[in-house]
């Protein structure tokens, strides 16, 4: 699955020769448009080509200074400009990354060569600049005979002075940027392309790149080894399913993380089979096993001291002679017996299978990131992701980091009688209760595979995964990467 790689990204005092495109901010203080970056020389250049501030010219072309608004605006020098809004006041990081997204959309479809003078050294806002920038910059290549083109474009940061500071945000903006790009990809590759097997080899091999050991169960070890909730919505598909662990385990770490993701490479539904409309989009349901892995990757090459061991249960949930039922009752690995209520709450049977696993490695905290339900989805919305808990301190430790990486999680509660719905009259337990709810019934589903004393969180992505939409800020349509970025916070956060 090749794909373009990303722009690099560096860093300059000063406007590098032959760059194409110059972005710039606009913001809105007490009233009035002012801009932000872009230095005297670069201020007079443009007076004397426009013959009005720029403020001025961005206002006579109909833009403003709210938050996400691009103008592009003709060539200073043989460099075009493009100006985004910032919003009213300081603008937060998050702030700055969607606008210099949204920035980077528009220039790369003018040029390859791109600086970004928003005049600040700070660090949090550096690196909020090159993840914008880098995540605006992305495409999915469209799968064709042609030769994709082999350019790479440069993405360089102004900054009054290139301080040490300054460049390890570039580092952790360059790591993070390509590993949700990494997530991305996976998950915009169609399900005839990527499948357990080929999903297993090509998450084996860039892990193995940053110097993660890897481990592959297929199918005939997963059956030796009694994963009964991966093989049994494996079985309906003639591509068979894999569990992928990864560990990355650096000298001098005492905190270990632990992770679990699902790996679905299609949903039908099974035999529960979904309608064409809510079919459709269904490659994307392997974006946990997406995340978990591209944010372990990103992890070891920004090379925390932090151990982590992830696991990707991947396989494909089609309908076939060999599909498991609605009623049937599966024994999971550790013995636990589910009677699966609905095919098409599959996501859950392969999840728990691996939380028994990872289990046994005895993690200090258990994260899992699932697109599990549709229930989250109506709940929060399609930019927003749900964290479950039976500890609220867990929670915000989610919470925080995802604050920090500026991504949007919303905390959901696990009451009793949520948990008490999924009482089985044939096994230990049911894999799913009443449609109301559905995003905590699946949490409690999964709760009964942590172990006791582990403190566990359960992040559902099923809304903010996938833009099926239009693009917004750094967001493109198809996969978009999230909790990459916080995995990587809350690393960074756990880290010695
Ligand atoms: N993969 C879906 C959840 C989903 C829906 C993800 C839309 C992304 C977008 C999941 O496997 C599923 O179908 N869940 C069911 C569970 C139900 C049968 C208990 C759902 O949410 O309807
Ligand atoms: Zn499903
Ligand atoms: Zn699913």
């Amino acid at each position: 699955m090749p794909q373009p790689t990303l722009p690099s990204l560096s860093l300059a005092t000063s406007l590098p020769k032959n760059t194409d495109v110059l972005i710039l901010g606009l913001a809105e203080n007490a009233g009035r448009a002012e801009l932000v970056g872009g230095d005297a020389a670069f201020a007079r250049a443009a007076m004397k080509t426009f013959g009005v501030a720029l403020p001025e010219l961005v206002s006579s072309l109909g833009g403003d200074a709210h938050a996400e608004t691009v103008t592009v605006l003709p060539a200073v020098d043989g460099t075009r400009v493009i100006v985004v809004g910032l919003g009213e006041g300081a603008a937060a990081p998050e702030t700055v990354r969607m606008a210099v997204g949204a920035a980077a959309r528009k220039a790369v479809r003018i040029g390859d060569r791109i600086a970004v003078a928003l005049g600040s050294d700070d660090p949090e806002m550096l690196q909020a600049v090159g993840e914008g920038a880098l995540l605006g910059s992305y495409t999915f290549a469209k799968i064709s005979g042609k030769q994709p083109r082999e350019q790479r474009g440069e993405v360089t940061l102004l900054v009054a002075k290139a301080t040490r500071e300054a460049k390890a945000a570039v580092e952790r903006a360059t790591a993070i940027a390509n590993n949700v790009c990494l997530a991305r990809d996976w998950v915009n590759t169609p399900a005839n392309l990527l499948y357990p097997e080929t999903f297993a080899k090509d998450a084996a091999s860039v892990a193995r790149d940053a110097k993660i050991s890897v481990e592959i169960l297929d199918e005939r070890q997963l059956v030796a080894q009694g994963f009964g909730g991966i093989l049994a919505v494996g079985n309906g598909s003639e591509r068979k399913p894999r569990l992928v662990r990864l560990s990355y385990s650096p000298r001098g770490a005492t905190f270990h993380l632990g992770l679990v993701g699902k790996g679905i490479t299609f949903d039908t539904g099974g035999i529960n089979l979904k309608p064409a409309d809510g079919m459709y989009t269904m490659k994307c349901d392997m974006g946990g096993a997406a995340a978990i892995l591209a944010a372990t990757r990103a992890i070891a090459q920004l090379g925390l001291k932090i151990k982590v061991t992830a696991y990707a249960a991947m396989a494909e949930n089609m309908p076939s002679g060999s599909a498991y039922r609605p009623s049937d009752v599966l024994t999971m690995y550790g013995g636990k017996t589910v009677e699966n209520a609905n095919s098409d709450a599959e996501g859950r049977l392969v999840m728990a299978d691996a939380l028994v696993r990872l289990g046994e490695d005895k993690p200090d905290l258990m994260i899992d990131v699932a697109t599990l339900t549709g229930a989250c989805m109506v709940a929060l919305g399609m930019r927003c992701a749900g964290v479950m808990s039976p500890d609220d301190e867990t929670a915000d430790r989610i919470l925080d980091a995802a604050e920090a990486a500026g991504e949007e999680f919303w905390q959901l509660p696990m009451p009793d009688y949520i948990r008490e719905s999924l009482s089985s009259k044939v096994a230990d337990v049911k894999s799913s209760g009443k449609r109301q709810g559905g995003a905590m019934a699946a949490a409690a589903f999964l709760e009964k595979f942590v172990p006791a004393d582990t403190a566990w969180a359960h992040l559902d992505i099923a809304g903010p995964a996938f833009n099926d939409e239009s693009e917004f800020g750094y967001v493109p349509n198809g996969g978009t990467g999230y909790a990459v970025r916080t995995l990587v916070a809350l690393a960074q956060q756990l880290a010695d």
